[in-house]
């Protein structure tokens, strides 16, 4: 078995030179530097981008899910939530540390997301994008049953039928951790189109705040009810603290003005690993729903449960050096988790999820991956 040094982290040069030089630029001035303007451009170049009214900058990804589950709690209640077996952990922590119900579904093998027919199931469907695949493969009607919200933290610039994800649901969310497309190094988006939900969300993010409304006439009429409280401290709302600050907004900024290229690059990357790993005799799946997908790590999935097969892989990607999850996001299945373990489920119930646990993987998938070293990799795949 051959073996080379590919030298090949999850992750690779996410935060430029040109990153660092304009936040060390913004830093010379003596601007202001918690949440303020620059929060506020970047959320609305963001929205621009994605095609949404609003956007809320929030300090991660697990922040934006724990702000948007506090919205259904206070406005849907005792909601069934529809959430997948396979996402990352916030997804489905913020269900439970909202007094909310969440009932699990299996993956699909071929977007890594719920299958749409199950949506309506459960009065909100709270899918996730896996790795960059849409989750949606038919299509969703205008007015559903339920309320759609879209967890696209691993999905920046994916599309379905030519639309970003994250403009289907009434509430999007991103992170803009280190490892994902785009960085502010820790950070998250909320995105909606309703302003009611959009004034909700600020006030959430700082303390419940009734001055963080934008909409001055609202902000009047609500003060108006507590004449007897300072209208600087009015908390509307058991909110919290998960605000980002203008040093990240100026990351983001900086960021942003190359997300499309580099997602473009992350494309042919994706495109060329899946091309040449199905050469192979069959070993991996490679039949993935691909249209519209912008993944940021490259997917290994062995088609058959071969543990002895998942150790020679694991020892060969080790000694090449090439860094790796098993589990795909989040370690795989999350009934297996022990923060769910009072969770009756039974493995049957949840056969892909379970299979991509034991024998998923994925790998880094970023703007100067070298093509060579993709395509070394899958030669070297292709021998086993
Ligand atoms: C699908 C998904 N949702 C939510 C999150 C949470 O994002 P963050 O790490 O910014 O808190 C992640 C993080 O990787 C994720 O992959």
């Amino acid at each position: 078995m051959e073996i080379k040094n590919l030298s090949w982290p999850l992750m690779s040069n996410n935060v430029t030179a040109d990153d660092r030089n304009a936040m060390i630029e913004f830093l010379k001035t003596d601007a202001f530097l918690t949440n303020g303007p620059r929060v506020r451009e970047f959320e609305e170049a963001w929205s621009k981008w994605l095609g949404v009214k609003y956007s809320v900058f929030v300090n991660s990804g697990a922040s934006a899910n724990l702000l948007t589950m506090t919205w259904v709690k206070n406005n849907i209640r005792t909601a069934r939530v529809l959430v997948p077996a396979v996402t990352w952990v916030s997804d489905i922590a913020t269900v439970l540390q909202n007094d909310l119900k969440p009932v699990f579904a299996d993956i699909s093998l071929k977007t890594l997301g719920i299958e749409e027919k199950y949506f309506p199931t459960c009065q909100v469907a709270f899918v996730t994008h896996l790795l960059g695949f849409s989750a949606f493969t038919k299509g969703i009607q205008h007015e559903v049953p339920y309320v759609l919200i879209e967890d696209c933290c691993e999905s920046h610039g994916a599309t379905f039928n030519g639309k970003k994800l994250g403009t289907f649901g009434l509430i999007s969310n991103f992170s803009f951790y280190f490892a994902h497309h785009m960085s502010t190094i820790e950070g998250g988006m909320i995105c909606t189109n309703d302003e009611e939900i959009y004034e909700e969300m600020r006030t959430l993010r700082s303390h419940g705040l009734l001055r963080e409304i934008r909409s001055q006439s609202r902000k009047d009429k609500l003060a108006t009810t507590y004449p007897h409280l300072s209208d600087q401290f009015i908390f509307l709302r058991s909110g919290y603290n998960v605000r980002n600050n203008e040093i990240g907004a100026v990351l983001g900024l900086s960021q942003l003005r190359r997300l499309d290229e580099n997602n473009e690059k992350r494309r042919q990357n994706f495109e060329i690993f899946l091309n040449e790993l199905s050469r192979d005799s069959g070993k991996f799946i490679t039949d993935f729903h691909t249209e519209g997908s912008c993944n940021y790590a490259l997917t290994l999935i062995l088609k058959e449960a071969d543990h002895a097969l998942r150790t020679k892989l694991e020892a060969f990607l080790k000694a090449c050096e090439v860094e790796f999850r098993r589990g795909l996001s989040g370690g795989g299945n999350q009934l297996r988790q022990p923060y769910l373990e009072a969770f009756k489920w039974n493995k049957d119930d949840f056969p892909n999820a379970e299979h991509v646990s034991d024998y998923g993987w994925y790998i880094g998938n970023y703007p100067d991956l070298a093509h060579d070293k993709i395509r070394d990799l899958c030669r070297l795949l292709r021998q086993f």
